[in-house]
Order: C-alpha cells, then sequence, then structure tokens
C-alpha cells in the first residue's frame, strides 16, 4: 500500500442517462438521473483507494449543502482530507453530464465559481510521508511553484501530471513531472491526429519524462527516451459508461508504476482498468469501497 497525495478538484456530477443523444434545441426526457462526487483528480483517488493505496487529496471546498456530498463519497472511499482548503464562500463545481446509454459516451458541461489549490497551502504539507505526487495540470503558474517546491523538498518522490487542457504555459510544467499523461482532446487540440505523433511532439519539451497518452478504443501510447509503447485497449462485453475512463486509466498507471511495472506493462494494464470501469456505471467497480 502506498501513500498517494492528488491536487486537483473535486465536482459535483449531475448524471442525466438518455436514450440517445438530443438535437440541439430538443426536449427529450431522461431515462434516469443520479447526483455523484466528481473530478478527476478525486475520481483517481476514487480508483487507487479501492486498489489499496491510502489516498490523499488537496483541493479546495466551499462551505455548502454540494461540499458535503462530496465529502461524504471521499470519506466513503477513505481518502484523506487533511489537506483541504475549505473557504466560506464560494460554491463547489458543478458538471451536467449526458451520458448517452445506447454508445456509453458522456458529454459534459462544467461550471466553476472557486479558485484553484494555491501554492502557499501546498506547502505547508509534509511531503515525506508520500509515495507519489499526482496533479491535475490546472492552473499552470501555481502548479509550476508546487512542482518545483515537491522537487527541492522530496526530490525522490514521483511526480505525474494530467495534461488534460491546453492552458498558457502548459510546458512550462513539462520537465518538472516524472510522468506526464496526455488526454486525446489535447493532442487533437494541438493538430496531432494520433497519440503516437503527440508525443513525439511533445517530446523535445519534456527531457526525460515519460509520456503517456490514452486513446479511448485505440488503447494508449507511451514514450520513454527512444522506447515506445503500445497497448489495444480492453473493451468490455458491453460499454456502459465512460465518465471517468480516463482517470481510472491514470490511476491504472501510477498504481502499476508504484509497483514496480516497466512502463509497456503499466500501460497494459492501465488500459484493462479503463476496459473494466467501462463495462460498469461509476467508479466502485473495483475491490475495496463500501456502499
Ligand atoms: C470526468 C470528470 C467528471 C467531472 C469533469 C470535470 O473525467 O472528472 O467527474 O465532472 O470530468 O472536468
Amino acid at each position: 500500500m502506498a501513500q498517494i497525495l492528488a491536487v486537483g478538484i473535486a465536482t459535483l456530477d449531475i448524471i442525466n442517462s438518455v436514450a440517445g443523444y438530443p438535437s440541439e434545441d430538443d426536449e427529450i426526457r431522461a431515462v434516469s438521473q443520479r447526483l455523484c462526487r466528481g473530478g478527476n483528480t478525486t475520481n483517481s483517488l476514487t480508483v487507487l483507494s479501492q486498489l489499496g493505496h491510502q489516498c490523499h487529496w488537496a483541493g479546495v471546498l466551499a462551505d455548502e449543502p454540494d461540499a458535503r456530498h462530496i465529502e461524504a463519497d471521499l470519506k466513503r472511499h477513505q481518502i484523506d482530507t487533511t489537506d483541504v482548503l475549505r473557504l466560506t464562500e464560494g460554491k463547489v463545481p458543478t458538471s451536467y453530464i449526458t451520458h448517452n446509454l445506447a454508445n456509453g459516451s458522456r458529454t459534459i458541461v462544467h461550471h466553476r465559481d472557486l479558485p484553484e489549490y494555491p501554492f502557499s497551502q501546498f506547502q505547508q504539507i509534509d511531503l515525506k510521508q508520500f509515495d507519489w505526487l499526482h496533479f491535475e495540470g490546472r492552473n499552470v503558474a501555481e502548479t509550476r511553484q508546487m512542482l518545483t517546491w515537491a522537487r527541492q523538498q522530496a526530490p525522490g518522490l514521483p511526480r505525474s501530471v494530467e495534461i488534460e487542457k491546453d492552458r498558457d504555459g502548459i510546458e512550462t510544467l513539462f520537465k518538472l513531472a516524472d510522468v506526464l499523461l496526455f488526454s486525446r482532446a489535447f493532442a487533437q487540440g494541438r493538430g496531432q491526429s494520433g497519440a503516437a505523433s503527440l508525443l513525439k511532439a511533445m517530446q523535445p519539451q519534456c527531457g526525460s519524462t515519460k509520456l503517456i497518452c490514452a486513446w479511448g478504443e485505440a488503447g494508449a501510447w507511451a514514450l520513454d527516451g527512444k522506447q515506445a509503447f503500445h497497448s489495444p485497449a480492453f473493451p468490455p462485453p458491453q460499454l456502459i459508461d465512460t465518465l471517468g475512463a480516463g482517470d481510472t486509466f491514470n490511476a491504472g498507471l501510477i498504481d502499476s508504476l508504484l509497483s514496480g511495472l516497466d512502463l509497456g506493462a503499466a500501460l497494459e494494464s492501465a488500459c484493462r482498468l479503463a476496459g473494466q470501469k467501462c463495462g460498469h456505471q461509476g467508479l466502485d467497480f473495483y475491490g475495496r469501497h463500501s456502499d
């Protein structure tokens, strides 16, 4: 069991499951609705906790009813919230999600009105207690400070960063991480039509960082120096729910690298876990969790 600290967001997800995706200006009924805690980092932690790790979340919560829902879910997954910054004002980020039952796709409209986790708060955490540090590549300036600080304070502590969306100056984070997890959306935004070409294009700016990019049904690619890896996807017999599949992939990769697998084997293991998740609704699909 490893101690994992992750910095990023928790959201309230309002998920409407529909029989087919609506057209613009349509009015349709949802088949069902559920409210869940979401957010990339806390989703990954939820999975890592089920894989048997002791997880710690560093993020921001507002003092309002939706935050209590989020906290209850984190508690249910035994995720430590000691390092959470609690604000008296604001509203936790909310995602309005249309889940298409016909193909498992998820379409997300996200709203937020809460500051990002600040470096000043991060500086107060004793990093020596952890075995892995994971960040969402969000607020670039603060994240850069946190990565630099972590490298100084705990040089041997592995640092992974998820690069999901393009943001001004995001490249300045690349060399500060040991592992970079790029998304398909990021690659496409950079005009790349595949994961392998994205990783090649990014490598000159990344030093010796291990580069990974998952590409849904095509599987995932990784690049470590001159060594390139690919794993196919492992789709479930029936595609039920893809919400959080990328976050599950990231959790699978961190877990595998922590347990000493090489990058090729870790990639395959992460693809298998993400595939398994897509065959289930929600993120409680593996081992340790209490309903
Ligand atoms: C899924 C997810 C949702 C959340 C949204 C935030 O990856 O984390 O749970 O609402 O993305 O961007």
